[in-house]
């Protein structure tokens, strides 16, 4: 099968080399020549580094970028059996795309889209056929991060998500399926990850170094949430925060930080602009973390708990099952462990006593407790 990719960016090459080391012929397509350009010749060095390395013959990684086609047209894309889209992240220009894509590769072609923030079945409203639409959603970068989640739309056909699911298997990947709400579910439920750490750092608890300090020390993830958030860049995890929070019909638990806002309006970006929460300029040390191990534990577990809170609601109201919740986080966002297995761990009552404390004291929405944990405790239940 022939898979066609639209969009030649940073996600689009991904999936086109993903597809192509899955065997496949894939038909690369973008309306800027430089960005196909650009895009083969990163897989050339990708794959001679491959080579180098031992990880690739050389026969095999001739044969894989042989397997892509760079097209300069949407006609490229007829007898296409799956046409992955990952073009700029605006709800017209897919609708758009998708309208010509749809009588281009004919009635059985699959149409996908990367989108992360918007709605897949606001997508396939546009479209005569919306059943053959549904999302395929890859994490950045798709040919080393495992996560793909899978999320059907409203009137996506029956038996789509699975045959999707089982070609993502065959690619290598790991698939989850996801209800069509905002944000799937990475993107929802790691959402405090960087709002509670935002929330310490403005309420003068500790500083961005101490706090990504106490998330790598105590937490045991790779990355604390600031230098993250620099590496990311604060302009797009900005956006994403936003999005979200809009389209949770401004739902405070979701409320984007104005630290964050100020700092996209400076340009402090991150890495990308030299600047973020730290200075990345060249020779600049980093500022030392305090080394108060008791502030370390409570930071920690205050984002912890808020992690937790927002995994059990993900799971309450069905935007994912509890598998796919722990394959999501620990594959598309290499978290230390999957969420809920960590509440288990953490003690149920425990994570529910932590967010009522925070909820009395703060008087804030944004620390309610799930319905789901509050039941659970109820009804001395655990997660595994
Ligand atoms: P990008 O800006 O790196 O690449 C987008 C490419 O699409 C550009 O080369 C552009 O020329 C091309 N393009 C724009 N309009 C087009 C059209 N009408 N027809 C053909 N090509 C067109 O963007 P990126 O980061 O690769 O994102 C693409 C999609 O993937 C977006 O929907 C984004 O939300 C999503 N996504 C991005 C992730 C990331 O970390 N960057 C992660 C997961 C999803």
């Amino acid at each position: 099968m022939t898979v066609g990719v639209v969009g030649a960016g940073t996600m689009g090459s991904g999936i086109a080399q993903v597809a192509a080391q899955a065997g496949h012929p894939v038909v690369l397509y973008d309306t800027r020549l430089e960005a196909l350009d650009k895009a083969k010749a990163a897989l050339a060095k990708v794959m001679g580094r491959l080579v180098e390395k031992g990880n690739l013959d050389r026969e095999e990684a001739e044969a894989i970028q042989g397997r892509i086609t760079y097209a300069t047209g949407l006609e490229a894309f007829t007898g296409s059996g799956l046409v992955i889209e990952a073009i700029v992240e605006d709800l017209q220009v897919k609708q758009d795309l998708f309208k010509q894509l749809e009588d281009i590769a004919g009635p059985d072609a699959v149409l996908a889209t990367n989108t992360s923030s918007l709605s897949v079945t606001a997508i396939g409203g546009a479209l005569s056929r919306p059943g053959r639409l549904l999302g395929l959603h890859f994490f950045n970068p798709a040919p080393l991060l495992p996560l793909v989640e899978v999320v059907p739309g409203l009137a996506t056909e029956h038996g789509l998500a699975s045959q999707l699911t089982s070609l993502m298997k065959a690619w290598g990947k790991v698939p989850v399926i996801a209800k069509d709400t905002p944000g799937f579910i990475v993107n929802r439920v790691a959402r405090p990850f960087y709002g509670e750490a935002l929330r310490i750092l403005e309420e003068g608890l500790a500083d961005a170094a101490t706090i990504d300090h106490a998330m790598r020390t105590v937490g045991g993830f790779r990355m604390g949430p600031f230098e993250l958030m620099d590496l990311i860049g604060n302009d797009v995890n900005f956006a994403v925060t936003r999005t979200v929070f809009e389209a949770f019909f401004y739902d405070p638990r979701y409320r984007p930080s104005f630290t964050q806002q100020r700092l996209v309006e400076a340009g402090w970006l991150g890495r990308k602009s030299g600047r973020g929460y730290y200075d990345h300029a060249e020779g600049v040390e980093r500022p030392a973390p305090t080394d108060d191990v008791i502030l370390h534990e409570q930071i920690c577990w205050r984002i912890l708990v808020m992690l937790i809170n927002e995994a059990v609601d993900a799971l309450y109201l069905g935007v994912a099952e509890r598998d796919d919740l722990e394959l999501a986080m620990t594959k598309g966002v290499n978290y230390p462990k999957g969420l809920l297995g960590w509440a288990d761990e953490k003690g149920l009552p425990h994570c529910l006593e932590t967010l009522e404390r925070l909820q009395a004291e703060y008087g804030e929405d944004r620390y309610r407790p799930s319905p789901l944990l509050r039941r659970m405790v109820r009804e001395g239940r655990t997660f595994f």
